[in-house]
């Protein structure tokens, strides 16, 4: 089965690649297309925002499309970043000034009150415009010193406690095991061998 990948952010198209080995999908990145359209995110949950890039990519392919719509949230923040976690040091922000922006707001927050989440929202979206959403969670703290250099965005102040690591200090496979977007991704596999 062809399905394309509604994202343009590598570290999610590497780890969704990695993800879908040997299942017989033939997973299909963006960036063999040309004069994909712009997608504004302004949904208000990562459903609306998952569904939306999965439609508008799948009007635009005509191919079954698979889109992940994710992000952290920090509870002492009441859920900050949450679906303006690319963009929370503004549009274009890189990784870096995110995590930056981030540190800055828990300046003199305990570790202890540092709890936060990594959400992720998975839409499978048919040709026939009928779709099915999968969702993943993954829970940790927020740490002041970056460590590790796998993954992309928040993980290496993504502290998961009874790993002792950081998000970016997990091997690729580990982390596509336990993460949000591994829980997720695991749910859509299970379904598809259901109906197999
Ligand atoms: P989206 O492309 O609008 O879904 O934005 C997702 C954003 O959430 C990313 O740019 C990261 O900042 C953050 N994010 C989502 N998943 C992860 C992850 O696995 N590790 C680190 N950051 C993540």
């Amino acid at each position: 089965m062809k399905i394309v990948f509604a994202s343009g952010n590598e570290g999610k198209v590497k780890e969704v690649q990695a993800m879908l080995v040997g299942t017989g999908i033939e997973m299909v990145s963006l960036k063999s297309y040309s004069g994909v359209p712009e997608i504004v995110e302004d949904g208000t949950s990562f459903l609306a925002n998952a569904l939306k890039k999965a439609r508008i990519i799948a009007e635009f392919t005509g191919e079954t499309v698979l889109a992940d719509d994710s992000g952290l949230l920090v509870n002492i923040l009441n859920g900050e970043p949450g679906i303006y976690s690319s963009r929370y040091a503004g549009l274009g922000a890189t990784d870096e000034e995110n995590n930056a922006k981030l540190l800055t707001k828990l300046k003199n927050i305990p570790a202890e009150k540092r709890v936060a989440s990594f959400q992720c929202v998975l839409v499978f979206y048919r040709k026939d415009g009928t779709f099915e959403s999968f969702e993943g969670n993954w829970q940790g703290q927020i740490i002041d010193e970056r460590r590790g250099d796998n993954g992309f965005g928040y993980d290496p102040i993504f502290w998961i406690p009874e790993l002792k690591m950081t998000a970016a200090e997990l091997p690729a496979d580990i982390k596509n095991k336990v993460s949000h977007r591994g829980q997720a991704v695991a749910k859509f596999k299970s379904s598809l061998l259901m109906k197999r």
